[in-house]
């Protein structure tokens, strides 16, 4: 029996990159004869991905149970409080997806958004009229997805239990690709080699699957940001001062934290502009979000102090924000391009192949 999976883009085998056909519940290789699970709608290319979650695992499966029984929208009510608003806006929050408007050119074209999450931005996209492929390393999280696009009925997304070190499509077969939050975390999924390599070989996978001209779009912090210098903690270690550090001696400092390797690299502007061209792109323009790329009210092009002085402005006038007010008191007396250049909180980034 040959069923159908919703497809924007063909999947291939990992081995062979022989195209892949349902037969059951397995994607069977045409060429070499391997296959891989399909459980209820979701190709699952990974075993043993490390959990991620804004939800703890357990709780996460008893969402995505309810979410079963019932509608996905209701199951998000039985959350706890505190957490649901996050959970909240992971999932539904459009705005996400807004940076889609410093795309150039206006045809809607296919999307893999990597480590898609809960799917904000996943469905944002797909809402504007992009076709959206949509993979997580983290089974219970490629399942929600699964779950929110067959219960509303959309076609122009695909989802897989997929990890970016290995990729199952066919060279240039998109015109986007997003990794928003994701490039940081990439270390965990091997530990066998370094985070840089890791990451390098992620970045490496997306230059062959995007098309020519197509355009891969991070979100992701500052390893030299100004607030790290203030002792406020790396979000992603949990540790004070860790981004600054050499990597050895934040990896040996980590390790006396009792927190493992020190995994989760992130880079200066100066970083990740190396990075992306070592790994072939051509054009890298850099954004400011702020405050922050995870809930951006505005987007700064750098380098362009005028644009940067009126949304400093508008910052002024935000209520809640006094960190950033007080901030913006302090940068009065310095030459703004330059220290948003080198130590704004997160870029987001645009690097066309
Ligand atoms: C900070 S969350 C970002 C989620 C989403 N992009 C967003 O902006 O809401 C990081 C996501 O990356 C996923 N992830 C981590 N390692 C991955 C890998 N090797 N391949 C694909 N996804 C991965 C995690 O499961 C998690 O969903
Ligand atoms: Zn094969």
């Amino acid at each position: 029996m040959v069923n159908k999976l919703p497809t924007v883009v063909q999947y291939v085998c990992l081995r062979c990159k022989g195209v892949l056909r349902k037969q059951r519940n397995r994607l069977v290789c045409g060429q070499c004869g391997a296959s891989w699970d399909v459980k209820g709608s979701v190709p699952c290319f990974v075993k043993d991905a490390p959990y991620w979650g804004e939800l703890p695992q357990e709780e996460m499966r008893t969402l995505i149970n309810d979410a079963k029984k019932g509608y996905w929208k209701d199951a998000l009510k039985t959350i706890p409080q505190e957490k649901r608003e996050e959970i909240i806006s992971c999932c539904s929050d459009e705005t996400r997806g807004w940076w889609r408007y410093l795309l150039p050119g206006k045809d809607k074209g296919k999307v893999l958004d990597i480590g898609a999450g809960l799917g904000a931005i996943t469905f944002s996209l797909a809402n504007a009229g992009y076709e959206v492929v949509a993979i997580d390393s983290v089974i219970e999280r490629a399942t929600f997805l699964a779950i929110r696009r067959d219960q509303d009925r959309i076609r122009s997304v695909q989802t897989a239990c997929a990890s970016a070190l290995e990729l199952p499509f066919p060279e240039q077969s998109f015109d986007i690709v997003i990794m928003n939050g994701v490039l940081e975390w990439l270390g965990l999924s091997e530990t066998s080699i370094s985070p840089d390599k890791v990451q390098k070989r992620a970045l490496q996978n997306i230059f062959n699957v995007l098309k020519p001209d197509g355009i891969l779009y991070i979100a992701i912090e500052n390893r030299i940001s100004a607030i790290y210098f203030l002792g406020f903690k790396d979000p992603h270690s949990g540790l004070r001062f860790a981004t600054l550090m050499p990597r050895k001696m934040a990896d040996w400092y980590s390790r006396l934290r009792r927190r493992g390797g020190y995994k989760t690299y992130i880079y200066s502007k100066f970083g990740y502009q190396k990075m992306l061209q070592e790994a072939g792109f051509k054009e890298i323009t850099f954004f400011l979000p702020l405050p922050s790329y995870r809930n951006f009210q505005v987007i700064v092009p750098m380098g362009r102090s005028k644009i940067a002085k009126y949304c400093f402005t508008h910052i002024w006038n935000m209520k809640r924000l006094r960190f950033l007010k007080m901030m913006v008191h302090f940068l009065k007396f310095l030459p703004i391009g330059f220290f948003l250049d080198y130590f704004a909180p997160d870029y987001s980034i645009l690097a066309k192949k």
